[in-house]
């Protein structure tokens, strides 16, 4: 309903524009819904696809040039294509009965291997027998499609030794062939690009960058994460030394760029990211990885919620990242409920740099910078206002922005910088630029206790918000104070670890607040991948140096983590739907840290909740074997669309021509595997069914009740004497008091026959 309402709000908003027409053009994506071409669809049947495109566009727009405005024509799975119009043009091409949806080409941002060791895949280099690795052939075979800045084909991440030949079922091309001949091979079995949709806001690139090469890093560290071989002595400036490798080790990987240098609106164009899952869907793949997002909109109007839903349709896993706009509450993207929604931790290593100062005072840093100070000398502390130049804000000094810092104050001494706006390591850059020897870099209070090792410039360390304070506090208390920032040391049996990022997008979910978001955490900071040559470490110009591994922090780290684990569940289990495989993965995490208590925000350091972590924390090896799951079909997609408010001819359209809405649906029935009240009245009973995917047996539930309300489960136990069985349930929630908390609550539902833990968190909010 309350979508239908918006529309008429934009209409009329449309309305009263084109009374002004001043005809600027932009580039629109025309959604139609979904092909459905026979298997043996031909590369004339595309044709007529296209053509048929070409012709709704001119009849629409009453002209016959008017197909040379059509710069895409998404032919393969998704039905629709991206043109060039003016708002008026685009205002008459949505009345066309044929189409869903008419939106402008937006643009999205996008968002080692010691993490493998935390997650209990490996021990110490060692697989233990009960290693999803060990079960899952490492992922062998599976294909998992990245969809970012494109890939670094000579890292040795994707080196193909002892590879069989490619899989049967791959239908995609390599479109890295510049001069020195194709540069796929049996490991990386694909790369595209995509980007018309860039050009017609940014401009033409630069035909050099016309490739799927990654000129970024981004691409090449989030493959590798989730597909990357193994790669023995991996390390960044010889720091986290160890054998690398990405979640399914041994499955094949494709890129498809479509993510390019950032302009105003973003790096990654609606119309590329549809124009990539039109391929990868139509190459193959098993998974889709997406890094990236932007603000949650409307299903029918979001590139990256459209083309998920079809290659979900399809079978294929489509995990993506919750977002860096944490901690703020309200900030998590990719909130369509086909897609495996992921936010980030922290690992059990640090790689620590000290600082001592002058009061005697040792706080704990992190850091990855490759140089040390001269030994055991203390060095003159400046905070950055102090050494401000005369022409700089307070506020851009104390960050450390360019042009802000007086040479002459900064010179040979240690430099205090403030976390935030421009990049930790641009900080760092600024500083040895205007002579420091070396940084501290404090956080402020939003970003709390959340440090980051990065692989600065010059001898660095990144302290908390309470150890910023001490520094501060004690550079007021005397004259002339000093530092020492020790060399970095890696240290491993960090605790508590796992700790939510503060950047890591946190939910209720802007959209559907009956769906919770994000659905997992994985680990995404200071994580160490592959990297590409094409730029230096910080990903600042000034950086010559080049590293054939790197860290990056960021959900963009975690999600290809999770992609690589659905890789294994592949493989293990090919018969599993991408809902089946997301419920296995949510309802077998874990909430608890590894000091056995709650896990902790780094932000407040107090006890965080599912809108951080939606189920917990990934845990592979309990993902192979759930018990039971929560199954969703793409009817039941659909339903929820109904319940939406969508309109049933805009749903037929988008999947199945004879389907019908329900006559009535409720979102909160929605059997997802977790449970969101957001406006409990009095009392609220929601329906869910799991499905057996283990062997006979008697599941009983253990609730945990969100403070204030009762939960009754009926019925409370489940007996299942076959594979495949399902059953239903009923789960009632009530308010305890008459005057009930209007804040969110949290808790719990397990169902458990003692050896499988099937848990789903509860949200509840009280209207
Ligand atoms: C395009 O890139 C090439 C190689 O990086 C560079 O030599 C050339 O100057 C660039 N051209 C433009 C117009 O920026
Ligand atoms: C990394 O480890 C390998 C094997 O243990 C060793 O040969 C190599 O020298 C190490 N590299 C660094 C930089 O420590
Ligand atoms: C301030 O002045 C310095 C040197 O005179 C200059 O380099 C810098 O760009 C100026 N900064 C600002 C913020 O205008
Ligand atoms: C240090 O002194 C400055 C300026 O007087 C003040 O704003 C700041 O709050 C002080 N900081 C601490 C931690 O005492
Ligand atoms: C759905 O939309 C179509 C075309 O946009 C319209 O003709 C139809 O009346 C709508 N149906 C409902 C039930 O609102």
């Amino acid at each position: 309903m309350r979508h239908s309402r918006l529309h008429l709000f934009v209409v009329l908003i449309f309305v009263l524009q084109s009374f002004s027409a001043f005809a600027v053009k932009k580039s629109y994506v025309v959604y139609l819904g979904e092909h459905s071409h026979k298997p043996d669809v031909t590369v004339n049947d595309l044709h007529k696809v296209t053509n048929s495109h070409y012709q709704l566009l001119s009849t629409c727009l009453g002209r016959e040039d008017a197909k040379d405005s059509i710069f895409y024509s998404y032919t393969r799975h998704i039905n629709g294509f991206a043109a060039v119009l003016d708002e008026a043009e685009a205002e008459a091409i949505s009345k066309h009965p044929e189409v869903i949806s008419v939106f402008l080409n937006q643009g999205r941002k996008l968002h080692t291997t010691h993490s493998w060791n935390f997650l209990g895949l490996e021990k110490d280099g060692v697989i233990p027998s009960d290693s999803i690795w060990a079960k899952a052939r490492f992922g062998e075979d599976t294909i998992i499609a990245n969809l970012d800045t494109g890939v670094w084909p000579e890292s040795p991440s994707f080196n193909d030794e002892g590879m069989g030949p490619v899989p049967s079922k791959w239908k995609g091309i390599c479109q890295i062939d510049n001069k020195a001949g194709i540069l796929c091979n049996r490991k990386l079995i694909g790369a595209r690009y995509f980007n018309r949709g860039y050009e017609t806001v940014a401009g033409s690139l630069n035909a050099s960058l016309s490739s799927p090469r990654d000129s970024d890093g981004h691409g090449t560290h989030t493959l590798s994460t989730a597909g990357g071989s193994f790669v023995p002595a991996a390390n960044v400036f010889g720091y986290g030394n160890g054998t690398a490798k990405g979640g399914s080790p041994k499955a094949r990987v494709a890129a498809y760029k479509v993510c390019w240098p950032p302009v105003d609106g973003g790096e990654c164009f609606d119309a590329d990211v549809m124009a990539g899952f039109d391929a990868a869907i139509a190459d193959g793949v098993d998974v889709i990885s997406m890094s990236l997002g932007g603000d949650p909109s409307d299903y029918f109007k979001d590139g990256l919620s459209i083309g998920s839903f079809h290659a979900v349709k399809k079978g294929i896993v489509v995990v993506a990242s919750a977002g860096n706009s944490g901690p703020a509450a309200a900030t998590v993207s990719n909130i369509s409920p086909w897609m495996l929604t992921v936010g980030a931790s922290s690992i059990d290593r640090e790689f620590n740099s000290y600082v001592s100062l002058g009061n005697k005072l040792h706080l704990k840093g992190e850091s990855l910078s490759p140089t040390a100070l001269p030994k055991h000398k203390s060095y003159p502390l400046i905070g950055a206002v102090a050494a401000k130049e005369a022409n700089a804000t307070v506020h851009d000094a104390e960050l450390c922005q360019a042009g802000t810092l007086d040479p002459k104050k900064v010179k040979g001494k240690i430099l205090v910088c403030l976390r935030g706006v421009n990049a930790r390591v641009d900080k760092g850059q600024q500083a040895a630029h205007a002579g420091a020897v070396g940084m501290i870099l404090a956080n402020d209070e939003s970003t709390g206790n959340e440090v980051i090792a990065d692989a600065h410039v010059l001898p660095a360390s990144h302290i908390t918000y309470k150890d910023g304070v001490a520094v501060f506090a004690y550079m007021n208390s005397t004259k002339s104070p000093t530092a020492y920032i020790t060399r970095v040391r890696m240290e491993l049996g960090t605790k508590p670890a796992p700790v939510m990022a503060a950047f890591s997008s946190r939910g209720p979910n802007t959209i559907t607040p009956e769906i919770l978001k994000p659905d997992i955490t994985a680990p995404g900071v200071s994580i160490i991948a592959a990297y590409t040559q094409a730029t230096g470490p910080t990903g600042q110009s000034y950086d010559k140096r080049r590293v054939l591994f790197n860290t990056e922090s960021g959900t963009s780290m975690s999600c290809p983590h999770v992609s690589g684990i659905v890789g294994l569940l592949k493989t293990l289990h090919p018969d599993w739907s991408p809902s089946a495989i997301k419920s296995a993965i949510m309802t077998s995490a874990r909430t608890r840290d590894n000091k056995d208590e709650p896990m902790l925000d780094s932000t407040s350091n107090a006890e965080t909740t599912p809108f951080s972590y939606g189920a917990g924390q990934v845990r592979p090896n309990r993902a192979m074997d759930p018990g039971l799951v929560y199954d969703l079909t793409t009817k039941d997609y659909l339903n929820f669309l109904c319940a939406m408010g969508y309109n049933e001819t805009s749903i037929r359209k988008f999947s199945d021509r004879s389907y019908k809405c329900p006559k009535s649906y409720s979102l909160l029935d929605f059997n997802y595997p977790s449970i969101t009240v957001p406006h409990l009245t009095h009392r609220t009973t929601v329906t869910r069914r799991v499905k057996n995917v283990g062997a006979s047996g008697t599941y009983r539930a253990v609730v945990k009740s969100p403070a204030g309300i009762s939960v009754k489960v009926d019925p409370v136990k489940l007996e299942f004497k076959e594979r495949g069985e399902e059953k239903t349930f009923k789960v009632t929630l009530k308010s305890k008091t008459a005057k009930a908390a209007t804040d969110h609550v949290f808790g719990s539902l397990l169902w458990t026959d003692d050896r499988h833990y099937v848990r789903s968190p509860i949200v509840v909010k009280s209207a």
